[in-house]
């Protein structure tokens, strides 16, 4: 069941380390193009929601790319129940919401997660059980036989997460979990990862939207141009830097100062 405020670091409990991450990409002559993640280090412990918080293009998609074996690292050290990334045994118990779900138009929300569930060779029956518990979860039960492309975008991201959850995964890797969707498609969506912490199973998520990760989130770390700057728990962050919110200790640790942005304030504005 879940465990919540976890203050140590006891590698027993880790289900994802990750140790002096660096991943450069190379142009066409093998130079280095773009460090997109500079030396990360940090874990996650089982039943926590760890945020991953940074504004665009600060790392974190490489960075659950790499935790996924789905880009290799230049450096460091990257481990998930304790295998390498590219270890087969280790994808069956990941649930993953890539950035941009691809979903097959023509089919409905029921098909669509029968097909993920096949490829899984998940039995019928509990094909059929898992289905319905994962439509009732997402909120989509009365909207399950109407084809995905008729879907609104905040639909689209929670068949994602229905589809992320069909092999029943201890942990989930969701990339932007709420990003372009309305206030609550948001709340929909922190619910649900509530709701999926409660059942005890891990959450790993990003998302540069620091105001709305500060409810739903045990531990955070923050990436800016692909370096670390702070980890730790919200409320820690938050007392250390003498601030009253993420977004504002998130301001602090790069250095921005204008005194012209108020406490709410958006992120992005200072990313873009
Ligand atoms: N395949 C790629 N080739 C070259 N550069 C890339 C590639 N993927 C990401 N990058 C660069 O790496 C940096 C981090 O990108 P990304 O991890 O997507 O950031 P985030 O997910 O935080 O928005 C950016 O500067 C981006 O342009
Ligand atoms: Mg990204």
């Amino acid at each position: 069941m879940a465990r919540r405020g976890f203050t140590t670091r006891a590698s027993g409990q880790s289900v994802v380390v990750c140790q002096g991450l660096i991943k450069t990409f190379k142009d066409f002559w093998m130079r280095d193009r773009a460090r997109a993640v500079d030396g990360v280090t940090f874990e996650i412990n089982r039943g926590e929601v760890f945020g991953l918080l940074g504004p665009n293009g600060s790392g974190k998609s490489t960075t659950i790319k790499v935790l996924l074996g789905l880009l290799r690292p230049t450096k460091g050290r990257v481990a998930v129940f304790g295998l390498p990334p590219s270890d087969v045994e280790t994808k069956k118990r990941i649930g993953y919401l890539p950035e941009e779900s691809f979903l097959y138009p023509f089919l409905n929300a029921r098909e669509t997660l029968d097909y993920y569930a096949k490829l899984f060779e998940i039995d019928h029956r509990t094909r059929e059980r898992r289905i319905d518990e994962l439509l009732d979860m997402v909120g989509l039960k009365s909207a399950q036989f109407r084809q995905v492309r008729e879907y609104s975008k905040g639909m689209q991201r929670r068949i994602g997460l229905a589809q992320a959850l069909i092999n029943d995964p201890e942990l989930l890797i969701l990339d932007e979990p709420t990003s372009g969707l309305d206030p609550l498609g948001r709340m929909k969506v922190r619910e649900i990862i509530q709701r999926l912490r409660n059942e005890g199973r891990t959450v790993f998520f990003s998302s540069h939207e620091l105001g709305e990760v500060e409810t739903v989130c045990d531990r955070v770390a923050m990436l800016h141009q692909g370096e670390l700057k702070a980890e730790g728990r919200v409320q820690d962050l938050v007392r250390e830097h003498q601030q009253i919110n993420l977004e504002q200790v998130f301001l602090k640790i790069i250095g921005y100062h204008d005194s012209s942005v108020p406490n709410d304030s958006s992120i992005h504005r200072q990313a873009a």
